[in-house]
């Protein structure tokens, strides 16, 4: 637990323009850590109401910011596999990325879901498409993750795809496929939740999947 999120005392109740001996650090106001001596100055007593706006709103910011922060560490700490996900636009062009949100959500209907960043470049495409395909990845597609993580790459130029007989595109060397009719969006925060009807038949082949853990792709071993 980061104990300096926390707001740990304010001197305010103290004369201003004297210093105060502080025991630890302290967060006073806006969040400016300081240990040892705090000098009170009119903050301490309790500035305009006009003059403390900035500097408060300054202080949400970087409450705001830890609390983005804790939120990541401790998500971090929960193991995923590692899927791409594609669709395909009027044009017949691909469009996908890399994501962790991949899951079963029903088995009758057979339902998943992945949630998508409305902030993604492909967003546009998957919020119009009536169609998308998940492919689980393998250790060894931990670059193609990658290159499926970056909006400025050229994403399916260097090959390693197929189409399915529905017209999707799925990794051709996939540990598992499915494709999918959309049922329905979500709207949750920046992201939607999309919701995808299993259709066709899905594929599982033998071998381990793509792990990622803690910001970092790892791989799991079969129990002995
Ligand atoms: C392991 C991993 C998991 C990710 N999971 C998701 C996810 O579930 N949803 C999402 O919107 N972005 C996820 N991302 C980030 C997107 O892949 C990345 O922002 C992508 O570039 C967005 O699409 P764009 O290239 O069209 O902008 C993940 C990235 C990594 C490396």
């Amino acid at each position: 637990m980061n104990h300096q999120a926390e707001p740990a005392g304010h001197p305010a109740a103290a004369p201003v323009g004297r210093t105060m001996p502080v025991d630890g650090d302290v967060l006073v106001d806006g969040g400016l850590l300081v240990s040892g001596e705090v000098l009170l100055t009119e903050w301490a007593a309790g500035p305009p109401a006009e003059a403390v706006r900035p500097d408060r709103e300054a202080g949400d910011a970087r409450q705001a910011h830890r609390m983005a922060e804790a939120f990541r560490n401790a998500m971090a700490r929960f193991p995923t596999g590692v899927a791409i996900v594609t669709t395909v636009d009027e044009h017949d062009t691909p469009h996908g990325l890399t994501v962790s949100s991949f899951c079963s959500v029903s088995l009758d209907p057979p339902l998943v879901l992945v949630c998508l960043a409305r902030s993604a470049r492909c967003f546009p495409v998957f919020a119009r498409t009536g169609d998308f395909a998940v492919s689980v990845l393998r250790p060894r597609h931990a670059e193609l993750a990658l290159r499926f993580a970056d909006s400025t790459a050229e994403k399916f130029g260097r090959g390693g795809f197929a189409r399915t007989s529905r017209g999707g595109v799925v990794v051709d060397d996939a540990l598992a496929t499915v494709e999918c009719r959309v049922d329905r969006r979500h709207p949750a925060g920046d992201h939607v939740i999309l919701v995808g009807e299993v259709v066709g038949q899905p594929l599982a082949d033998t071998g381990t999947p793509a792990v990622y853990f803690d910001r970092r792709f790892a791989a799991i071993s079969p129990a002995p």
